[in-house]
């Protein structure tokens, strides 16, 4: 895509995120239908879904001959990632959107022929944005993002995920007590945030392909070093258990899973 198509490509869809986040909002007022999935813990609400059906209609007009790979299942079952796929995350967080109404985030992402193009991540009650792509740049909002400080994990906060930290798997304690301080958000999307914009040195968590796909593009085009904490090759239609941090944070984070 040139620089004009992607352009209009990122005001689309920031179109579609101010949408979203008036809709979510106004949504978050009313009465809820909240649903279980895979187990109690495992929560999805008429919002979740009502807003990925909104994802995937404006998708279809906007771009008809690509796929989606959405979590609550409005999409298409995508099994390679040939031709433009878009990933989404209607609503990341489901569970502090219910208890919290707050630290939720909404997330898209779109490859083509399996390369990074661009993506999205909303911090939807701050209406906080990042966005952008590696030829097109990464925006907070309105102002470029740089390449962050190669911050080490001894200096820095590392964001991980309640579960791994919690059973003590991938050596997640370890990180944990090796790091400056150690956080636990509830959103991948929001961890994203975080990392993106210099706040903490790098974040892991066991995640779905929608959870990691929009962190890793806009990570990657920001010069963070992305990939799977068990050293396997990323595949991005595929869970697993991501880390995204600074290139030093990276190696001091691998340190300890080789030293297990
Ligand atoms: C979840 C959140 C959570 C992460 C889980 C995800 P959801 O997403 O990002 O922080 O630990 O792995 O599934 O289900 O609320 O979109
Ligand atoms: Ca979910
Ligand atoms: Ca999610
Ligand atoms: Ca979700």
């Amino acid at each position: 895509m040139n620089e004009a198509q992607l352009k209009k490509l990122d005001q689309t869809v920031l179109g579609w995120l101010d949408t979203v986040h008036d809709t979510v909002l106004k949504r978050v007022t009313q009465r809820m239908r909240v649903d279980t999935k895979a187990g109690h813990r495992d929560l999805v609400t008429n919002v979740d879904r009502e807003t990925e059906q909104f994802y995937v209609d404006a998708i279809r007009r906007f771009d008809p001959k690509a796929k989606i790979l959405g979590e609550e299942g409005f999409g298409d079952a995508v099994n390679d990632m040939a031709g433009r796929v878009w990933f989404v995350d209607p609503i990341d967080g489901t569970m502090n959107f219910v208890k919290q109404q707050a630290e939720f985030a909404t997330m898209l992402a779109l490859y083509e022929d399996g390369q990074p193009v661009m993506a999205w991540i909303m911090d939807v009650v701050n209406h906080d944005i990042v966005h952008g792509g590696p030829a097109y740049g990464v925006y907070h909002n309105d102002t470029p993002l740089a390449t962050p400080k190669d911050t080490g994990l001894a200096d820095g906060l590392i964001i991980l995920s309640g579960a791994r930290l919690l059973y003590e798997q991938f050596g997640f304690p370890e990180v944990a007590k090796a790091a400056l301080g150690f956080r636990v958000y509830g959103s991948a999307g929001i961890s994203y945030l975080h990392v993106l914009t210099g706040k903490a040195v790098g974040y892991a968590s066991n995640m779905k392909p929608w959870d990691y796909a929009a962190g890793t593009l806009l990570g990657e085009a920001l010069g963070f070093k992305v990939g799977k904490i068990d050293d396997q090759p990323m595949n991005m239609l595929i869970s697993g258990t991501v880390l995204v941090a600074t290139q030093q944070a990276y190696s001091d984070i691998m340190a300890i899973e080789r030293d297990l």
